[in-house]
């Protein structure tokens, strides 16, 4: 694969269609940017952005991509969209992303997550168009046994409570899809689609107001001069910078593109040892870049959440070349300087440039660090 051009990915994705679910989302308007950068006609279907404010419409992504609202356990609708646009890539990110929602609406969850998989899934089947389908699930949808090491593709999924369960079934259902319709041992044989599904750690970046998550919580906190309250500070988790997961879904993407036989598989995409840290240590360096900022910990009882979580990237190190860039200092640092220039004001263009201006900054990082050119407009 040609990896010297145009940040990393060559041309591999220069006007190809590519249908995103949940392009509205946090991590989906992220990978939704990228793509156009990369010459991509991006596709996205899902419903209205899940917070105000959000992502998407503070960088006015509607006006640069094919905007679709819709919902993934409505099948016929999702299948009519495919028909209609005849995609060659998914990414399946849509989703209730949501631990504690997940005790609250355990159907919808169920619905959402597993059933919008299985809708997207009969998608690909149908319409011939897709060579790549990449599920997007969670390092949650590991059978947590608190360990201290890292979770492997080969160990087995689970989940205690709701939401991780159900990207444990996602897991299951997309491995039954990939043997039963699109098994690689039959790639170009009797189909022609790569199908993989891929697990990354706790995201954090600019431009997510989700409910319930550290740093939105910290941003929305400090924003009002409140303390920042913290549920769970002995819980240690694997933090990545956004970009960091979506540059090996990307990678990935293009690598099954070009040979689907060999890349369909569960892949994890973590952070190195010295980005996994408590939820405390986290607060403490948002309050370092923000400069400012106190918490407080929150002793009521809380629904059960895991306590420790690593993922082994060992497989996408080894097998795709993939590795991060940002370690977890650099992650929280972009993340706020991020934040910081939202809640001075800047919206729509203006946001827009700067957003794209920090993409290509770690674009530039990723290709000195593989030793590869990426300057924009190279
Ligand atoms: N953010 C993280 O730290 C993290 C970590 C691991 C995995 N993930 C996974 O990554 C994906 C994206 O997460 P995010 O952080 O961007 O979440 P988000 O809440 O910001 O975005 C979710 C997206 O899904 C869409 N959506 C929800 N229900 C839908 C439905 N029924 N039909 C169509 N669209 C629907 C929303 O409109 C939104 O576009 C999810 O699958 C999530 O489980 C996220």
């Amino acid at each position: 694969m040609d990896r010297t051009i145009n940040g990393y990915f060559g041309d591999i994705y220069k006007n190809k269609k590519v249908l995103i679910t949940g392009h509205t989302g946090f991590k989906g308007s992220w990978l939704s940017l990228w793509l156009t950068e990369l010459g991509a006609n991006v596709i996205g279907y899902s419903l209205e952005p899940p917070t105000e404010p959000n992502l998407f419409e503070a960088i006015t992504l509607k006006d640069k991509i094919t905007h679709i609202i819709g919902d993934v356990r409505d099948e016929e609708h999702l299948i009519s969209i495919f028909e209609k646009y005849q995609p060659e890539f998914v990414f399946h990110l849509a989703a209730q992303p949501l631990v504690r929602v997940s005790y609250k609406e355990p159907k919808l969850t169920y619905e959402t997550n597993v059933m919008g998989t299985i809708n997207v899934l009969e998608a690909v089947k149908k319409i011939k168009s897709v060579r790549v389908c990449v599920i997007i699930t969670s390092d949650k949808c590991y059978e947590n046994k608190e360990w201290v090491y890292g979770y492997r593709e080969t160990d087995p999924v689970g989940g205690y409570d709701p939401y991780s369960s159900s990207k444990g079934c996602a897991e299951l259902v997309t491995s039954a899809y990939r043997r039963s319709f699109f098994n690689p041992e039959d790639y170009s044989k009797t189909h022609n689609v790569a199908l993989s599904s891929v697990r990354a750690g706790n995201v954090i970046g600019g431009g997510d107001w989700g409910e319930d998550r550290i740093i939105p919580d910290c941003i929305r906190a400090i924003a009002k001069n409140k303390a920042i309250n913290i549920r769970s500070p002995q819980a240690t988790r694997p933090w990545q910078y956004v970009l960091e997961p979506l540059s090996g879904y990307l990678l990935l993407g293009a690598l099954m593109y070009e040979d689907g036989g060999k890349y369909s598989s569960a892949w994890n995409f973590g952070p190195n040892d010295e980005s996994i840290k408590t939820v405390e240590d986290l607060v403490n360096l948002v309050i370092k870049y923000w400069d400012g900022g106190t918490y407080t910990i929150d002793t009521l009882n809380h629904p059960h959440e895991a306590g420790l979580l690593k993922l082994d990237a060992s497989k996408a190190r080894a097998l795709l070349g993939w590795k991060p860039i940002y370690d977890v200092y650099k992650a929280v640092e972009k993340t706020i300087n991020w934040y910081k220039n939202f809640y001075n004001g800047m919206r729509n263009e203006k946001l827009y440039e700067f957003t794209v201006g920090v993409l290509w900054e770690y674009v530039n990082r990723m290709s000195d660090e593989y030793g590869m050119m990426g300057e924009k407009g190279d």
